[in-house]
């Protein structure tokens, strides 16, 4: 394997002036850590962050699983990443640009975006909702999101973003789950050039009952439409906060308070609400910006991430503006009005730091090959010097591209591998001293403790591949599963591990002679696709809760160019299995069905129709027969335990 690694070393301007430069500097705090690894966490967490109390203790693993960092502390996220700026003298610097869909731009500084934040934290507060109280957000990429989730974090109530792709009802479990007391959400988002409502479909999930926490919803105006507005529970945030002072003295918060919640999919049940802290995520957010982007003063750094996603959440709204950056923040679609949409941007706003996700990238380049006028070359992009990837593997012919293409052979690319959970990277290249191998994420971020191990937690050896997991708490790890302590134990420091180590979910492997991690996918029951996690249980409940024509069904994952992984959906009808057109209408219908249960991207791209599904003589479904069957692959597996062998020649067909 490691004959044919391909090496690139840090370009040395870069490393010359990178925050971490060289790997001796990388394995001297690898050392640091190792040797005194509340000394470190805990010098860091005095460099980066503003306590209002200090901290007397770093680490208490007293109730472990359920860790906690600086404890005794105080602070406020929203103070951090705004007053502390403005009053470093950098009031009038740009924190944020930002590009509507229609290319309109507006810059947003320190001190305005304070202002802003101050005045809907006092909106907040003048509605009664205070410190422990959740609120929903479910608003489209904006200044006002990014200021929403500033002015929860002000105040000391925890945020839960939804994701604005998501559903009615996925948005309706979300609520009932937290609690949450207001929804702040727009009366759409405008996405390639159509407004696609928003309020109403927040109308339509309170409308499923079970959301009586709910007192208000707030709307931010964004389209021309009328917006329907319920008397008594619905304002809009400009009257709201219009006239309420620009000033808000934060809310001091203990550093384990809960910043945010976090719904994320996991291999069983409904998603889970990941609790994240205030002290330990800020620092981690913040840490991972300066040393795996290697943010400067006068950086331009662009995350294309959603801020309804935990990328948004930590490389938007909290890391970059914890140490003062400016960033893009971008409302459209990467294909709007064309293909070069992302170059475009990067030339006009001089990016210098680039972070997106390998379905991007991959979509772009198809679309690059076909059109000169959209690829990469056709614009200016000497502003950049780093770029990065993020949510799913990049393959080594898609990073060379970047590399090639937009990089200009310059760039180190930083692939970050992380999750949800964790709140921050955890294996990631340091631009300035990692060599890059493209495909894998190299190795941990200086402190974060990762191995690859068998079944029972024994370390496997390099070249070996196992399963990942993490052997000692970080700051930024989840803290909980928001109201289920059991599920959060069963499902991380699982048994098998005598509840010592973290379980990713991920299966890796790291290179013999590296050391380098490649993550290998996840080993649970979880999808990726186009980067967005997905629980193959949850796309099954949400088919068979088409009661009038599901009987059953069976949801695995193929390899796809494009997405990375794609859904497909093995199906049992109540009636006759169907051919042809029937076949496609039914399929059709079944997908929309699933976009309402779940939202659009939990649409299965194939869905196959069978009689029945391949089972065990006990009635287990032999899903690694339907991954091969999904995937077009002759089943070479054993197959003398299927009860029904006939049913893998009619599911193989291409219905
Ligand atoms: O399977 C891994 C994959 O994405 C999962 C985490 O998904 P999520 O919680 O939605 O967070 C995505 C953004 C951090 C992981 O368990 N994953 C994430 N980054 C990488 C990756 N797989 C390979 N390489 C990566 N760089």
């Amino acid at each position: 394997m490691s004959e044919e690694l391909k090496v690139y070393a840090p370009p040395a301007d870069f490393a010359a002036q990178a925050h971490v430069s060289g790997m001796a500097a990388y394995e001297a705090l690898c050392k640091e850590a190792e040797t005194d690894y509340e000394g470190y966490w805990g010098r860091l967490a005095k460099e980066l962050i503003s306590w209002k109390t200090p901290f007397t203790k770093v680490l208490n693993e007293a109730e472990a699983p359920f860790f906690k960092w600086f404890e005794d502390g105080t602070l406020n996220a929203s103070y951090n990443c705004l007053d502390r700026n403005v009053e470093r003298g950098l009031g009038d610097k740009t924190a944020i640009i930002f590009e509507a869909d229609g290319g309109e731009v507006t810059k947003v500084s320190y001190s305005e975006l304070l202002a802003k934040t101050c005045q809907i934290a006092n909106g907040l507060k003048s509605l009664g909702i205070k410190k422990g109280d959740r609120v929903m957000i479910y608003i489209a990429m904006s200044v006002d999101g990014v200021a929403a989730m500033q002015a929860c974090a002000r105040i000391g109530a925890t945020h839960s973003v939804v994701f604005g792709g998501f559903s009615a009802q996925s948005l309706r479990d979300r609520i009932e789950d937290t609690g949450a007391k207001a929804i702040i959400t727009a009366d759409c988002q405008v996405r390639g050039g159509k407004q696609l409502p928003l309020k109403a479909i927040v109308d339509e999930a309170l409308g499923l009952g079970g959301c009586d926490s709910i007192q208000k919803v707030l709307v931010v105006k964004r389209g021309d439409a009328k917006c329907a507005m319920t008397a008594g529970r619905d304002q809009w945030m400009d009257d709201l906060v219009s006239g309420l002072p620009t000033t808000c003295e934060p809310e001091w918060v203990e550093a384990e308070h809960p910043l945010f919640l976090l719904y994320t999919s996991g291999s069983t049940g409904k998603p889970k609400g990941v609790q994240h802290s205030t002290g330990g995520y800020l620092l981690h957010a913040a840490l991972t910006t300066k040393w795996t982007f290697d943010l400067k003063a006068d950086d331009v750094f662009w995350c294309t991430a959603d801020i309804g996603w935990v990328t948004g959440h930590t490389y938007i709204t909290y890391g970059p503006l914890a140490l003062g950056g400016t960033e893009i923040v971008f409302e459209g679609v990467p294909t709007y009005p064309d293909a070069g949409r992302f170059w475009k941007m990067i030339q006009d706003h001089k990016v210098s730091i680039f972070y997106t996700a390998p379905t991007a990238i991959r979509s772009l380049i198809k679309a690059a090959e076909a059109n000169d006028a959209v690829h990469p070359k056709s614009y200016d992009l000497s502003s950049l010097r780093l770029l990065g990837s993020v949510g799913e593997p990049i393959n080594p012919a898609a990073w060379e591209w970047y590399h090639q293409h937009v990089g200009g052979g310059r760039c180190p690319i930083v692939d970050t591998f992380w999750q949800t959970e964790t709140g921050g990277h955890m294996i990631t290249p340091l631009p300035g001293a990692t060599p890059l191998v493209p495909g894998s994420c190299t190795l941990p971020f200086p402190g974060i403790q990762f191995a690859v191990v068998d079944e029972v937690g024994n370390d496997l050896p390099w070249g070996k591949g196992g399963i990942l997991v993490c052997k000692k708490p970080w700051p930024s790890m989840i803290r909980t599963i928001w109201g289920d302590p059991e599920r959060f134990k069963k499902s991380y420091y699982p048994e098998d591990f005598k509840g010592k180590y973290y379980l990713a979910g991920d299966g890796a492997i790291r290179d013999e002679k590296t050391g380098y991690f490649t993550i290998t996918g996840r080993i649970d029951d979880v999808l990726n696709v186009s980067g967005h996690r997905m629980g193959t249980m949850e796309i099954e409940s949400a088919l068979v809760s088409c009661t009038e024509l599901v009987a059953e069904a069976a949801v695995v994952g193929r390899p796809d160019d494009t997405t990375g992984e794609a859904i497909c959906a093995f199906v049992v009808l109540k009636r006759p299995r169907p051919t042809g057109d029937e076949a496609k209408a039914i399929a059709k219908q079944l997908r929309d069905h699933v976009g309402k249960e779940i939202g659009p991207i939990a649409k299965p791209k194939d869905i196959r129709f069978g009689d029945n599904l391949p089972k065990t003589r006990s009635g287990k479904i032999m899903r690694r027969l339907l991954r091969s069957l999904a995937k077009g692959e002759a089943i070479t597996q054993d197959t003398s335990t299927l009860e029904n062998p006939a049913i893998l020649d009619q599911l193989g067909e291409n219905n």
